[in-house]
């Protein structure tokens, strides 16, 4: 096989690429590890910044999520015996966010490579990438092995759309690669319900720990809360569940919150991490290939999606004008927005989570450091221009 773009990956990342270059008359071929049913089953955020509105609208893959989404004017944190308050991104920046889950985008986006016959390979296992490295005369591969017969697909770019697990960050040397890391000592247990959710989205710091309420649709809720590491999904039946929610809640909050049949449970650790450079070549890395944020913020997706726009604009340049100077700049520019929403939700973690060993002063810091963001007009509308998203260079 033969095509211009080898993308590896078919989450939101691969699948968003796919599109936006068929748009600019750029051909590819998407190589997934995992079934379609396997993929479109994940669970994940649901806050698109109005940039990854701005992108979905701008390529034809807004149809349902302008029917189906609920755009927000802001949200709400709470905290232990104090007065919740609204960081409201609408007044200060003239920006709503669209409340729009993962799993639908997801959908949505297999729908439109079925639409357009793209070729999307599944259940593909031994990826290997081959001649990647920029050597003059080197012409990229990738082979792999589908229903047991070896492919080899011959190209001019790779993008590595592989997620945090995959293969291709893996693929570029380690004397090339820099890694930045930051554990917390926490996870989060995320549950889905059918029950009607809060009017906003509302962060909670409360010394029994972090909570979240999220929103899908008027009668589906996600709630998260946070956990200790080692915390087993067996250890939280429902009737553990609902008692510890409500419990994070200042009290009017938590009678809101109604209780009932809940469809999905899982625990993740809180991570931060970049890997730089996000390009080596011909590979291209974005999304969860070349970062993880914890959710805090809920910015992954929104990355994914602005490493996207950059690289297709980038590989768009150079199909279209032989002007290779945005693939060059590729790196450089997408680490920019990378490292802003990183450090975001890095703060938004730090500022809201009960950490096991702070101090005593570190957890005065904290509870002032809120005190000062609910009083400060400033204050809120720094985080209300992270929160709905910085514009795109
Ligand atoms: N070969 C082929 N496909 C692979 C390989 C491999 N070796 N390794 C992983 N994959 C596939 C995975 O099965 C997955 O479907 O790559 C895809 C990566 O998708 P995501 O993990 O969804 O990553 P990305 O597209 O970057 O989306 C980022 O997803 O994880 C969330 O919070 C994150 O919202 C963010 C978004
Ligand atoms: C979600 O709706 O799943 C969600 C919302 C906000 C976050 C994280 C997750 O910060």
């Amino acid at each position: 096989m033969k095509t211009q773009v080898v993308i590896i990956g078919s989450g939101p990342a691969g699948l968003l690429l796919s599109e936006i270059l068929h748009r600019h008359g750029v051909e590819s071929v998407v190589l997934e590890r995992s079934s379609r049913e396997h993929v479109l089953s994940r669970i994940r955020a649901g806050v698109l910044e109005s940039t990854t509105v701005d992108v979905l609208r701008q390529n034809g893959l807004a149809a349902r999520m302008d029917v189906e989404g609920h755009p927000h004017d802001g949200m709400r944190i709470a905290w232990a015996g104090r007065d919740s308050f609204f960081v409201d991104t609408a007044s200060t920046l003239g920006r709503r966010f669209m409340v729009y889950g993962q799993t639908s985008i997801q959908e949505d986006l297999y729908a439109a490579a079925d639409r357009r016959g793209q070729p999307v390979l599944t259940e593909v296992s031994d990826v290997v990438l081959h001649d990647f490295d920029g050597a003059p005369g080197a012409r990229p591969f990738v082979t792999c092995v589908q229903q047991g017969q070896a492919l080899r697909i011959d190209c001019e770019f790779i993008a590595g759309c592989d997620g945090f697990h995959g293969v291709s960050r893996r693929s570029i040397p380690e004397t090339v690669r820099r890694e930045y890391e930051k554990v917390y000592p926490f996870g989060w247990l995320g549950v889905m319900a059918r029950v009607k959710p809060l009017p906003d989205i509302t962060y909670v710091n409360n010394p029994r720990g972090f909570a979240l309420a999220s929103y899908r649709n008027e009668k589906l809720s996600r709630f998260y809360i946070q956990v200790a590491l080692d915390d087993q999904l067996d250890a939280w039946p429902d009737e553990r569940f609902w008692p510890e929610l409500k419990s994070r809640f200042p009290a009017e909050m938590a009678q809101a919150i109604e209780e009932g049949p809940t469809i999905e449970k899982s625990i993740a650790p809180l991570r931060s991490f970049v890997s730089e450079p996000m390009r080596y070549g011909a590979l291209y890395l974005c999304g969860d290939a070349a970062h993880i944020v914890p959710p805090t913020g809920a910015k992954g997706l929104n990355l994914a999606v602005s490493d996207v726009y950059y690289l297709s604009r980038a590989l768009g340049r150079w199909y279209g004008k032989g002007d290779a100077s945005l693939l060059d700049g590729y790196s450089e520019t997408a680490l920019r927005r990378v490292w802003s929403s990183v450090r975001t939700s890095w703060y938004l973690t730090n500022l809201l989570h009960r950490f096991p060993h702070f101090s005593a002063f570190d957890q005065k810091a904290q509870e002032h450091e809120l005190d000062y963001l609910k009083s400060s007009h400033f204050a809120q509308a720094a985080l209300a221009e992270q929160y709905a998203g910085l514009p795109f260079e």
